[in-house]
């Protein structure tokens, strides 16, 4: 059997800042009660009937326990107005929620005021893959607030359209 071509990652890297995302916190309630909470853009929709969502979190995240024992966790889908939020829980560790406003949402999980979308769900499933876990969540509560989305385009945040660097 022939042996995969190896991909340099600056040029994946590239390749896939071609393909515009939104950005989400993704955020859970850990065991001891904290809030816990990162930036992510591999959110994407998987299926309607029954309504599932997916994420694919690092190895190397300091959340990935938490989000292995999480029955509930949230997608905050940030509104163009939320890059600094977005940058914040792009750090690593804790204390993130520091001057954060939150109220609870199902479970007891942080949902992120001002957001442009909720989408609360129950973990369904996971599964290793690479140097990521893809977590699988079944769908059960979602709202829209009308906010204009973040979005994020080859390492930049742009929202309305206007690079907001
Ligand atoms: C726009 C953007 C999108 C990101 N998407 C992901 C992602 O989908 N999965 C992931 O594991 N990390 C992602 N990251 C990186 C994490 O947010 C970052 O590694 C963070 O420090 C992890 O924190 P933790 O170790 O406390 O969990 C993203 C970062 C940015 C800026």
């Amino acid at each position: 059997m022939q042996a995969p071509p190896t991909i340099d990652t600056r040029a994946l890297r590239r390749a896939l800042g071609c393909f515009p995302t939104g950005v989400t916190i993704v955020t859970t309630l850990g065991a001891d009660g904290a809030f816990v909470g990162l930036t992510v853009n591999s959110f994407n929709s998987l299926s309607l009937d029954p309504p599932l969502i997916l994420w694919s979190l690092s190895t190397h995240s300091t959340s990935l326990r938490a989000f292995e024992s999480a029955e509930h966790f949230a997608v905050n889908i940030l509104a163009d107005d939320q890059a600094a939020i977005s940058r914040r829980f792009a750090l690593r560790g804790p204390n993130k929620f520091h001057e954060v406003a939150v109220h609870a949402g199902l479970g007891g999980v942080p949902l992120i005021e001002g957001c442009a979308a909720y989408i609360e769900c129950r973990a369904h499933s996971s599964m290793p893959a690479g140097d990521h876990v893809l977590f699988v969540g079944r769908v059960e509560r979602v709202r829209t607030s009308g906010r204009a989305p973040l979005v994020y385009i080859g390492g930049r945040y742009h929202g309305a359209g206007i690079e907001l660097a």
